[in-house]
């Protein structure tokens, strides 16, 4: 049986891919196997591996799937970026990367 396919179209700032992701994949697993990622710079090798749990995988979802996970509701109905580990890809989705981001979403305060 053949593998369902969806187009994941990435905004990254200063291009637009668009990926074509196995049906179940997570957002986060789909970005980092494009070698795109949801990451700040401080996050990219300090994360909780898709788990949930450390709220850094935020990107803003343009088109995709209601959220699911309490983290992702919250980030949903409060206007946050959603959390990429919680996503699956189960339909076609647009997704815009936070390019500027180093933590949570948010640049570090200018000094
Ligand atoms: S990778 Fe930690 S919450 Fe998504």
């Amino acid at each position: 049986m053949s593998e369902r396919m969806w187009s994941v179209r990435v905004e990254t700032g200063e291009s637009v891919q668009v990926l074509e992701v196995v049906e179940g994949t997570t957002l986060r697993e789909a970005l980092l196997d494009a070698g795109l990622s949801p990451y700040g710079v401080l996050t990219r090798k300090a994360n909780c591996g898709g788990r949930g749990l450390c709220a850094t995988c935020g990107v803003w979802l343009e088109q995709g799937p209601e959220p699911v996970h309490w983290h992702d509701r919250a980030a949903a109905r409060y206007g946050y970026p959603r959390l990429s580990c919680q996503v699956r890809v189960e339909g076609p989705m647009a997704v815009r990367l936070i390019t500027d981001k180093v933590m949570w979403g948010k640049l570090l305060p200018s000094l």
